[in-house]
């Protein structure tokens, strides 16, 4: 199946299963705003979970913080976020219609990726098992002349963003011919700076309003309270601070569906350090934060880092996590060293001393930040994507269907057991009630009676729920019920006192958090 047919699906399934909704949907929804569903919020807690654990609880030298969004104006202009957080736009005269110039370029990189790609994968099913993929590449004519495309308008494109020369980016975009999606001409205007942050007022006018920033990153949040946590928590340096929160971004290109969105949550943890050896921890993060994300087994294949082309005005090294989604590799998480940057430009803005006292090298100076910083919905999209599954299987009745099934690593799972008696009737329910009564204290469960046996396992499948747990009358008689696994749609019998253990085994966060840690 193509892959924007499967991100069709994917999109439409999120719906149907509660994961997550159009925002405002009864008043025809609000452009890239989405709200999380019983599911999706489900999903996301246990993410949050895994990131906060292995963050925080894996490390002693890290530790947590939850400041707020409004924050005082000046820290904004102090980061640099009121001049310089801007995207260049470009609108298209016939269409009406606004786009990014940077993406417009980059999707026609992506464009000759996908070309080199298309004669890879056509070539590798002609040959078979002889195949040598890099041979080919380097030798395959169109290959060759896709490859020299690719790399002379990267060059342009990397040295015009680099310039912020806004005259080349538009020119670049007229020589490569790239044309509106939706009017199709190549009417463009002028290349423009847009400031993505939103603001708003606070307090009465009366009083005096005052121009107040809805965080456009929770990184700021932290910097600002270096000195309370330093202090309070008496950390040493190499120390971090982790935060999870919302974050807003007036986005122009709105795509995708959760993976650019106007109101998000971000996961990011500040780590300081001593300058001069940021670039070293910067390498130690890198390794570990992508370690993280193959540790939930979607296949090493599908992460890669792009290294920045170009470096944002407080990074001195900069490189995205990429997943492979249905719709190319892209960013889930960026790691930057960031330089003394943020502490020393609060430091002169609010006028207050922001430094440390190094007792090994006897000196005080302004700590160095490395930052990994994950955007929580994309991670979302990232197990999503990867879960997603359309499966042949056997109907009961000797025929075939297709069963759509979310297999979601059981730790991450929204609902961990659905207990469903087989009939309602003859004190099964009842048993039902008692089993689920007790398992609901130790995981996220579902009781369900309703539809055929087959009706219930689909709709369990399609959310993703690991273990279903089947009472027949036999469990009246001798305590024992059927579990019946996700995966592998396996059937087994068990007693009813070993349930919470098997479950236990396979879903605890334990398991993860070991793992990452080997
Ligand atoms: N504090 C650094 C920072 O904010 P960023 O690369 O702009 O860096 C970090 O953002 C992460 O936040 C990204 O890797 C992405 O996962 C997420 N993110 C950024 N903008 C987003 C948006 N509009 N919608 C959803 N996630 C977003």
């Amino acid at each position: 199946m193509a892959q924007e047919e499967v991100f069709k699906k994917l999109v439409a399934h999120c719906k149907e299963y509660g994961f997550v909704f159009p925002s405002s949907e009864i008043y025809d929804g609000l452009s890239a705003v989405y709200d999380y569903g019983q599911n999706g919020v489900e999903l996301k807690n246990n993410l949050k979970k895994y990131w906060w654990d292995s963050m925080v609880f894996l490390h002693e030298n890290i530790v947590g913080l939850d400041s707020d969004i409004f924050m005082h104006p000046s820290i904004w202009k102090a980061s640099g976020h009121v001049d310089a957080f801007n995207d260049p736009l470009i609108d298209n005269t016939d269409s009406k219609k606004r786009y990014r110039a940077d993406v417009l370029i980059e999707d026609k990189l992506a464009k000759y990726e996908a070309k080199m790609d298309k004669e890879v994968e056509k070539a590798g099913k002609k040959f078979g098992e002889t195949f040598d993929e890099k041979e080919f590449r380097e030798t395959n004519l169109r290959v060759l002349d896709n490859r020299k495309k690719w790399d002379t308008l990267h060059e342009r494109y990397k040295k015009a963003m680099n310039d912020e020369d806004f005259k080349e980016l538009k020119q670049i975009i007229i020589d490569e011919e790239i044309v509106c999606p939706v009017s199709g001409t190549r009417n463009w205007t002028d290349v423009r700076q847009f400031n993505l942050m939103f603001s708003t007022e606070m307090g009465s006018t009366s009083d005096g309003s005052m121009k107040v920033y809805l965080r456009p990153e929770t990184a700021q949040g932290v910097f600002v309270n270096y000195l309370n946590v330093q202090k309070t928590g008496r950390m040493k340096i190499p120390f971090g601070i982790a935060q999870i929160g919302k974050a807003f971004r007036n986005e122009i290109v709105a795509r995708q569906f959760i993976f650019r969105m106007r109101e998000f949550e971000q996961m990011e943890m500040e780590f300081f350090v001593a300058p001069g050896t940021e670039l070293e921890w910067f390498e130690k993060w890198k390794a570990f934060r992508m370690k993280w994300h193959e540790n939930l087994g979607f296949g090493k294949e599908n992460y890669r880092f792009h290294v920045h082309e170009k470096l944002a005005h407080y990074a001195n090294a900069a490189v995205d996590i990429e997943y492979k989604f249905p719709f190319g590799f892209k960013e889930v998480e960026g790691i930057h060293s960031r330089t003394d940057f943020d502490l020393s430009q609060h430091q002169k803005f609010s006028g207050k001393k922001i430094s440390y006292y190094d007792p090994e090298r006897k000196e005080s100076y302004t700590p160095y930040v490395v930052e990994t910083s994950i955007g929580l919905d994309r991670m979302f999209l990232e197990v999503l994507s990867a879960s997603y599954c359309e499966e042949e299987v056997s109907t009961a009745k000797g025929g075939k269907e297709i069963r759509v099934v979310m297999k979601i690593p059981p730790v991450l799972a929204p609902v961990k057991v659905a207990v469903m008696p087989l009939v309602r009737k003859d004190g099964l329910a009842e048993k039902g009630k008692e089993i689920f009564d007790d398992l609901k204290f130790d995981f996220n469960c579902t009781y369900d009676d309703k539809d055929s046996i087959g009706k219930r396992y689909r709709r369990m499948d399609a959310l993703g729920t690991p273990f279903c747990i089947t009472l027949d009358y036999q469990t009246l008689e001798d305590n024992t019920v059927t579990v019946r696994y996700r995966d592998s749609m396996k059937q087994e019998r068990i007693p009813v006192s070993k349930i919470k253990e098997m479950v236990t085994e396979q879903v605890s966060s334990k398991i993860l958090l070991k793992k990452l840690m080997k």
